[in-house]
């Protein structure tokens, strides 16, 4: 970080403090309040972090007003479009996009690891068949450090680079498994001879009693996705791999808690909660009771797909998956999804209507992703698995980037107490 030539003078009581100011590369100043409870005993406030960054970072950068999206200073508009994961993977890690060489070793790399250790198929088989499989996503992939410790010393580089391999390779085949499971099919093993999106497809679609060829559109479908939703700077799930991370716990175990943070509607849950409002609004003629649900203050309904913390513009992968759902949809023949129609028609019916406009709500990535989804076979349960399939490089990234930080020191966030001061026990008999 750049000596600050900059600073904000905080007074309080009567007495000013200096606090720096730190200038990025791009988006707002910051102003560095490290030593302020220790010159002036005061915290500051700031619940959901709307005001406040909690590290330095150089992975992704979101222009929420300009709805842009920079990994490493490309824009995701171009990734989508002329790149592929696995270099968009390559460029999160590694900081640049690879040589033909680097990405042909890299891509080797990842291939050559996407199995799983044969005895942790037992930990499938522990779950109900109706357990939702990010609930076995977040076990599984627990679990791994009870597997892989060769790679669970964080302070070895070697051992952080076979951990980063290991769960980019294997959380595919993590979460096909965990589709199989729950529908009752046998495991799908990965082929070193297909695409990491195409070898994902295969290990949830195919079954022994046929052979499974990959259709190119849905792959390549399959992969724009995994791009779409690789990294997004400090969300609640990076946040949690952040601050899990901090405290040394090895990199399955944080990947794992980021994974259980995914989970929740408000984040990456959102795609599957989408999917089923847009079912249960089922046609354009419902959407106004729906609209007006998502703006009656008594009503805890919201548009799922609607909204977000940073962007106050378009969602810019929001644009690119719309414009996927169509082509997608249409080379599938099923351009006139019903589904498809009412979200168009919520989106232009929500867009036009001023509580939306005027509190920027746009469409999400959630809003469309979960069309494509269920046109390319998978169950609404099956979408935020895909998604934290997608976001594991991202966290992986971040937890990189902070564990080799030398500045590192642990989370831990101070409070706004409005409890009881200090009082005496009453024993039970004077209660
Ligand atoms: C993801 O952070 C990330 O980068 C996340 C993510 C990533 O890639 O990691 O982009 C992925 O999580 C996308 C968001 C998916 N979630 C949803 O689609 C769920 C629906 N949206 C929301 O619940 C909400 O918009 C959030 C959680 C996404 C953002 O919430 P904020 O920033 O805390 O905003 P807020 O709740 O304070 O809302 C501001 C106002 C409120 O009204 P007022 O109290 O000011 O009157 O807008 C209203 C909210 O009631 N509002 C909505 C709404 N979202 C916000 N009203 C109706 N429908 C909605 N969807």
């Amino acid at each position: 970080m750049a000596d600050s030539t900059k600073s904000a003078t905080l007074t309080i009581g009567g007495k000013s403090y200096e606090l720096p100011i730190h200038a990025p590369t791009a988006g707002p100043d910051v102003i560095d309040i490290r030593k302020l409870y220790g010159q002036a005993d005061v915290f500051t406030y700031d619940p959901g972090f709307t005001s406040t960054a909690a590290c330095d970072s150089t992975i992704t950068f979101i222009d929420g007003e300009e709805g842009v999206l920079l990994h490493r200073g490309y824009s995701i508009g171009d990734l989508a479009s002329k790149s592929h994961y696995l270099e968009v993977c390559y460029l999160l890690l590694y900081g640049e996009l690879p040589s033909p060489k680097k990405l042909e070793d890299f891509e080797s790399l990842v291939t050559n690891h996407t199995m799983l250790h044969e005895q942790m198929i037992n930990f499938f088989r522990g779950f109900r068949r109706d357990a939702h499989p990010m609930a076995i996503m977040t076990g599984v992939v627990g679990a791994m450090s009870a597997f892989y410790h060769d790679s669970t010393d964080i302070s070895d580089p070697h051992q952080r680079e076979v951990a980063t391999i290991r769960l980019i390779a294997k959380m595919p085949t993590i979460a096909a498994m965990a589709y199989k499971y729950t529908i009752g099919q046998p495991f799908v093993y990965p082929r070193n001879d297909l695409d990491y999106a195409s070898n994902f497809l295969r290990m949830c679609f195919a079954v022994p009693a046929e052979d499974y060829v990959v259709d190119p559109i849905l792959s390549r479908a399959m992969d724009r996705i995994f791009t779409l939703h690789a990294d997004h700077e400090q969300n609640a799930s990076t946040s949690t791999v952040r601050l899990a991370s901090s405290s040394g716990a090895n990199p399955f175990a944080c990947i794992a808690a980021g994974i259980a943070c995914l989970w929740g509607p408000a984040h990456g849950g959102a795609n599957q909660a989408c999917l089923e409002m847009l079912k249960e609004i089922g046609t354009p003629d419902r959407i106004p009771e729906f609209i007006a649900r998502a703006k009656d203050k008594n009503d805890p309904f919201r548009l799922m797909g609607f909204g977000h913390r940073v962007y106050k513009n378009f969602d810019p992968r929001a644009t690119v998956m719309k414009e996927s759902a169509d082509e997608v949809l249409e080379l599938l023949g099923v351009d006139n999804n019903p589904i498809l129609q009412v979200a168009k028609e919520l989106e232009k019916e929500a867009l036009s209507d001023p509580y939306f406009a005027d509190k920027k709500l746009f469409p999400n990535v959630d809003f469309y992703s979960g069309i494509i989804l269920e046109a390319m076979g998978f169950p609404t349960s099956m979408f935020t698995p895909i998604f934290a399939l997608a976001r594991t490089v991202g966290w992986i990234s971040q937890w990189k980037e902070q564990i080799s930080d030398p500045q590192l020191k642990i989370g831990r966030p101070r409070q706004l107490y409005l409890g009881e001061t200090q009082r005496d026990y009453v024993d039970i008999e004077n209660r």
